[in-house]
């Protein structure tokens, strides 16, 4: 005998005797729940600011350094998400909701590599040393020049190590000693650690560690001070990059007019700057993501930078951009499709994440163009005018927040005063007499 569950008898609607009052109270709770349906909708399209999660363990790629394919895939799939177009003028911004913009705090260093004179020093000697490079051909200040006071390469995209092009704009060294993530995707938590990838990356330094140890341990001058500074008998490499990041910890703004403003010189920035910081924290939202004494929220976000034509046609960087998938564990799938840079999306294998890249600072902006991961946009006018159109259809999500901004031609030209009133006097370092080689005996 089969055995059936005793349904409950369906009542019809017609069933019930239905009074105006209970009808009343049907109709209310409707009301009730459309009303709180919609609410739930608003929240989910737009989603609270500064909430990405950041990424946990992240991988340290640096300027290109391979890091062990992960048991996870680690890059996302490209997919065809359809941009973003849910928030309106009226979404609910309010710019006291963002930290002040206001001048840099004295900076900072680790417990463990406090800065001092002599180290710093020696780190800017290694900043321009070649011999931590494979070839001894390139070193840091190659790609970020210190002679004409850019610290970034003025290419859309940067060079990479001899046989190799990079796939991202050389970032300037401006202020680095304030960021909490390193590289246009976090991929590194400290100047320390961003600058092993820069020094061993296949596509930057690509140096080999013992073979950089020998190299340190054959110059009389860095021996006496490294053992000066660290106290060691011979140069290690875990040091020299102790070193060159102190060098990086004092490339801080200086005399920086719009600083000068904020402690109440009122004519140390034109009038149209006046009207463009008025913009840039009220009606053309920058504050919300360029916030802080940073002018960067250190977070990241997808504002629709388009990828370079030049990806589809030119091997070498076709080469580069295979590779930065595959070394970075990307899954099958991923690299034999991925056409683009997918940003924190590569450190986190979050799908969420597609096209996010780290908020830039922006003092000193006006010191190296072009802007943007890529290098896409090649002047501040070409960036007003992209946010003022609503940013761009790169891949990915693009943040509810990037708008169409209505600004006009003067309102733009403010724009870009205010950003030019960002930028101090420039940093401008020659490069040093290095230590030259001198066999030591064992
Ligand atoms: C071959 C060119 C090249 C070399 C050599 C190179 N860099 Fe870079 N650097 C880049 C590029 C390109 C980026 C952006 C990397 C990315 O986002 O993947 C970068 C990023 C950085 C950043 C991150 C800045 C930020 O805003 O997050 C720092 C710091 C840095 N480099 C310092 C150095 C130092 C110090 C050296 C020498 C130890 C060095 N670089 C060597 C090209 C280079
Ligand atoms: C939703 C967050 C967000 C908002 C709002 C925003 N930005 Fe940005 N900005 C970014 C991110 C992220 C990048 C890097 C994008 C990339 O490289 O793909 C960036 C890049 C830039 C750059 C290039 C800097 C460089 O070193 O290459 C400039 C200049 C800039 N923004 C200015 C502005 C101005 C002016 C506004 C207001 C009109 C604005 N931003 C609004 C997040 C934002």
């Amino acid at each position: 005998m089969s055995q059936t569950n005793p349904q409950p008898p369906k009542k019809s609607w017609e069933d019930q005797e239905v009074t105006r009052r209970d009808m009343a109270i049907i109709v209310g709770a409707v009301v009730v729940a459309l009303v709180l349906v919609s609410g739930v909708l608003l929240i989910l399209l737009n989603p609270p600011r500064g909430t990405e999660p950041a990424a946990e363990r992240p991988a340290e790629s640096a300027t290109g350094v391979a890091v062990a394919p992960q048991a996870t895939p680690a890059a996302a799939v490209e997919a065809a998400a359809p941009v973003a177009a849910t928030a309106t003028p009226d979404d609910g911004f309010n710019p006291a909701d963002y930290p002040a913009l206001v001048v840099l705090p004295p900076v900072s260093a680790p417990a463990d590599n406090p800065i001092t004179d002599e180290k710093v020093e020696l780190g800017k000697l290694l900043y321009f040393d070649p011999r931590f490079s494979g070839s001894g051909s390139i070193s840091c200040n190659s790609c970020h020049p210190a002679g004409d006071g850019t610290w970034a390469v003025g290419s859309p995209m940067s060079f990479g190590y001899p046989g190799t092009t990079h796939w991202r704009k050389s970032q300037t060294l401006y202020n680095v000693a304030y960021y909490t993530k390193l590289n246009w995707d976090g991929s590194a938590t400290s100047i320390e650690r961003q600058n092993d990838g820069a020094w061993q990356g296949t596509i930057a330094g690509n140096v080999d560690v013992a073979m950089v140890e020998e190299r340190l341990a054959q110059v009389p001058e860095y021996v006496a001070r490294f053992k000066r500074v660290f106290g060691t008998d011979f140069p290690l490499y875990s040091d020299a990059l102790k070193a060159v990041a102190t060098f990086q910890r004092t490339l801080n703004s200086r005399n920086v007019p719009f600083d000068r403003y904020l402690q109440g010189e009122t004519n140390a920035i034109s009038a149209e700057a006046k009207r463009g910081y008025e913009l840039f924290t009220g009606k053309a939202r920058c504050i919300a993501c360029h916030n802080g004494p940073l002018l960067s929220d250190n977070s990241f976000h997808n504002t629709g930078v388009p990828t370079p034509a030049e990806w589809a046609t030119n091997p070498l960087r076709q080469i580069t951009v295979r590779w930065q998938f595959w070394s970075r564990g990307a899954n099958q799938e991923t690299y034999n499709t991925a056409k683009n840079d997918h940003g924190l999306a590569l450190v986190t294998g979050n799908p969420d994440d597609l096209g996010k890249f780290r908020t830039p600072s922006l003092r000193e902006v006006c010191y190296h163009p072009p802007y943007m991961h890529n290098g896409e946009l090649a002047t501040l006018e070409d960036v007003v005018a992209f946010y003022n159109q609503g940013g761009g259809n790169g891949i990915g999500q693009r943040d509810p927040l990037i708008q169409p901004l209505n600004l006009s031609a003067e309102e733009q030209r403010d724009l870009v005063a205010f950003l030019q009133s960002l930028c101090g006097d420039k940093i401008i370092i020659q490069a040093p007499q290095l230590p030259a080689y001198g066999v030591i005996q064992p």
